[in-house]
């Protein structure tokens, strides 16, 4: 992937869509919800897309949807690309890189997640303020020196502001949050009892199989990152997990984390 391939997507997307998105936002299972809020604008299979790898997991749609958010110029991608779809870790960010060159300003990631910490239920909505990347890096490779440094700094990599913001914003519409690290692993299993517990040894508090990769591509390219993590299943309950639970959970703490999202975009400043 290269920066003339993510160059060539961007012209393709800009002219087909004639809409310059001011925010990122990339759904997770089951968190499709969001896009019903969005007055739509347009809308592009990702199969349509030159260069764009074509989501394949049931429950991912596939499209860029270009509207309005809360008032703001969004682009939402209606599913993602996984690492255990079989994409490589540059295929996996390369809609980031694309969305970088449209012009936005800031990324809204969000995914569903096992909850590691013993004070999570399913249907919490944590603030991710860290993570811990078990995924093969995107940016290994030769560096795409345009977009962003060889050795980019990771401190911070959720936005201070963005987390304060989510916080006053939550207490406002009276919404729960918890807060802390995701751990992105590769998937496609979920994890054994030891695994989860080895995830809260090493500081986790909700594990899943996304995320990471973008955000740091995003970091790469300095856009402020917010995360929301959905926990649809409680790692060390001894539960089975499956995805169709997932999907379930995932849409009904989708309510809340839409309304979170939406009130957030409202008050963003899009021109710092
Ligand atoms: N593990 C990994 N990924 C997940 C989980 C989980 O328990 N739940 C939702 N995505």
């Amino acid at each position: 992937m290269t920066l003339e391939q993510i160059r060539q997507s961007a012209s393709f997307v800009h002219d087909r869509a004639c809409f310059d998105p001011e925010i990122g936002i990339i759904l997770g299972t089951g968190l499709g919800g969001v896009v019903d809020h969005i007055e739509i604008k347009a809308s592009i299979d990702y199969s349509d897309i030159p260069n764009f790898p074509v989501s394949t997991v049931e429950g991912h749609h596939g499209r860029l949807i270009f509207g309005l958010l809360g008032g703001r110029r969004v682009v939402a991608m209606q599913g993602r690309f996984h690492y255990y779809e079989g994409y490589t870790p540059r295929q996996v960010v390369f809609p980031v890189r694309v969305m970088k060159l449209l012009g936005i300003r800031y990324l809204f990631v969000s995914n569903a997640s096992g909850g590691v910490n013993s004070a999570f239920r399913t249907g919490d909505l944590m603030v991710i303020t860290d993570h811990i990347n078990l995924i093969p890096n995107p940016l290994v490779g030769p560096n795409i020196d345009e977009l962003g440094p060889r050795f980019p700094d990771m401190n911070d990599a959720y936005d201070p502001t963005l987390i304060k913001l989510a916080g006053d914003t939550a207490a406002r519409l009276g919404i729960k949050l918890q807060y802390g690290c995701y751990v992105g692993g590769t998937g496609p299993t979920f994890e054994t009892q030891k695994e989860y517990g080895y995830f809260k040894a090493i500081g986790g508090d909700t594990v899943g199989m996304s995320t990471t990769p973008e955000v740091i591509a995003a970091r790469h390219m300095q856009i402020p990152v917010f995360g929301m993590s959905v926990i649809t299943n409680v790692g060390l309950s001894g539960e089975k997990s499956t995805h169709e639970e997932v999907q379930r959970e995932g849409a009904r703490a989708a309510v809340d984390m839409t309304r979170l999202f939406v009130e957030m975009i409202k008050a963003l400043d899009t021109n710092p």
